[in-house]
């Protein structure tokens, strides 16, 4: 523990406080006596300067634009590694041997099936319903079915509920695109990589032979790396709040689903596309640009600025690179879609707006225009972010619920309504 402490006078009250550092980044001040010593609660409702745990798994330097997972640059596991591989790391604290590589990669894979009974909630829903609405349901639901991983106090419960949550999601993601398009299920191929399945269930047909094409295979497992996990984001913070409370991790998971699908967090790639769609042409992206720096339009630029990083978000620059290969690969050669996302980076970047407010595409950006080009439709593209992220949620959730301090979340805050007041009976309101 540091011997570093921080005074605040509070009244006629001064009281000190202690400060910890970590391994790296800012320190924290610890305000946990601040209520017990002065009567009085902080208040920080977007948590811009609050931390609301310890966490060992990922760390962002917003200013220099860095992500670490467990220490590893974001990169280099993007670039070397698979995606995996990094839900070991993140899960267990360190790269994985090949030996512990092929037993987690066995445990994973032996649970990709669904039990068959889920079917049947597809049949409830419309198919014209919103996948991430059917994603919340469904992974929801799986509490209904894994009554042997429900105990969270049972480590053995706990990874297994983890084991399946990475396993079931692409098989849950790929059911709620082909339903939402009339195809049958595919059932999970084993012989396939992780990746490569996920492919296979959403594309391949039964009357047809299909071929997983392996760039894109390869393409799409780096997006799932750069979307593992990302710090104490809101969907993480919801599925720890929800986690806090002893509810199941399927319950957690399905939480953070629903927080994720917001426009300015994890549907941000879906409504970033949308706006790329409705602006259409190069010769528009001025009109944008104002509307966006417009204090009393509420428009904003989808896939631009992020609460921690005030720099480019390194993840999108590995977007970015990802999206020419996969374009390259499919041979579109010029994407409109992508020259109007192209210019509007670059004047954004240019505009003393942008630069005075530090935003810079977020990994949002690009994620669409590639994803498009794979052949997912605009209303899967949360869906995806939510398969790659369960496992940042599940690291996450797992972390809080092994840390022995963990208590369950219950914020305070600023009352600014009526004071106490008396009952009036109706016949006496006049
Ligand atoms: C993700 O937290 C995470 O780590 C999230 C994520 C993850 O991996 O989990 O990284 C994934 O959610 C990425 C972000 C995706 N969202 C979007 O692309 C939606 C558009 N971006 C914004 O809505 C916004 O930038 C947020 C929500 C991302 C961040 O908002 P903040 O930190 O609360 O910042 P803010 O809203 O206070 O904005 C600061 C200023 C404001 O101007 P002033 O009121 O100070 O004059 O910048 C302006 C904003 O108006 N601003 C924008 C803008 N984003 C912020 N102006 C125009 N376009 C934008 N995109």
């Amino acid at each position: 523990m540091s011997d570093k402490s921080a005074t605040l006078n509070l009244g006629e009250k001064s009281i000190t406080l202690p400060v910890r550092s970590g391994t790296i980044g800012p320190d924290v001040v610890d305000i946990g006596k601040l209520y017990g010593q002065t009567g009085a609660f902080t208040y920080d409702p977007g948590f811009t300067s609050t931390a609301s745990c310890e966490s060992k798994i990922t760390y962002i330097d917003g200013d220099a634009g860095v992500l670490l997972h467990r220490g590893y640059p974001i990169d280099q596991l993007a670039e070397q590694g698979t995606f995996l591989e990094t839900c070991y790391l993140l899960l267990y604290g360190e790269l994985p041997t090949l030996a512990q590589f092929s037993d987690f990669q066995s445990r994973v894979y032996r649970h990709t099936m669904v039990h068959e009974q889920m079917l049947k909630f597809f049949t409830g829903y419309r198919r014209d319903a919103h996948p991430m609405a059917v994603m919340v349901g469904t992974v929801g639901a799986l509490a209904a079915f894994y009554h042997d991983s429900l105990d969270i106090a049972d480590p053995h419960q706990r990874m297994v509920a983890s084991i399946r949550m990475i396993s079931k999601m692409p098989t849950i993601a790929a059911m709620a695109y082909k339903y939402s398009i009339g195809q049958p299920f595919v059932y999970p191929d084993n012989s396939l990589n992780y990746t490569s399945n996920f492919l296979k269930m959403c594309f391949s047909i039964p009357c047809e032979e299909y071929k997983v094409n392996p760039v894109l295979s390869k393409a799409l497992d780096h997006i799932f790396i750069l979307h593992a996990d990302h710090e104490q984001n809101a969907s993480t913070s919801t599925v720890r709040l929800a986690g806090s409370s002893g509810a199941n991790p399927f319950a957690c998971i399905a939480a953070g689903i629903a927080c994720l699908w917001g426009p300015a967090h994890g549907g941000a790639n879906e409504a970033a596309l949308q706006m790329l769609q409705e602006i259409g042409t190069v010769d528009r992206i001025p009109e944008y640009i104002a509307r966006a720096k417009d204090k009393n339009d509420p428009f904003r630029l989808m896939g631009f600025g992020h609460r921690v990083y005030k720099n480019y978000d390194p993840r999108a620059k590995i977007m970015q690179k990802t999206c020419h290969e996969v374009l390259g690969t499919l041979g579109i050669k010029d994407d409109p879609l992508l020259d109007v996302a192209v210019e509007l980076e670059r004047i954004a970047l240019h505009d003393d707006y942008f630069i005075e407010k530090k935003l810079y595409p977020n990994i949002d950006f690009y994620s669409g225009i590639t994803l498009k080009a794979m052949g997912f439709p605009t209303s899967m593209f949360t869906v995806l972010f939510a398969l790659a992220r369960t496992v940042g949620w599940i690291a996450q959730w797992k972390e809080m619920i092994e840390d022995p301090h963990q208590k369950i979340g219950r914020p305070r805050q600023l009352y600014t309504g009526a004071p106490m007041r008396d009952y009036v009976p109706l016949d006496k309101r006049g």
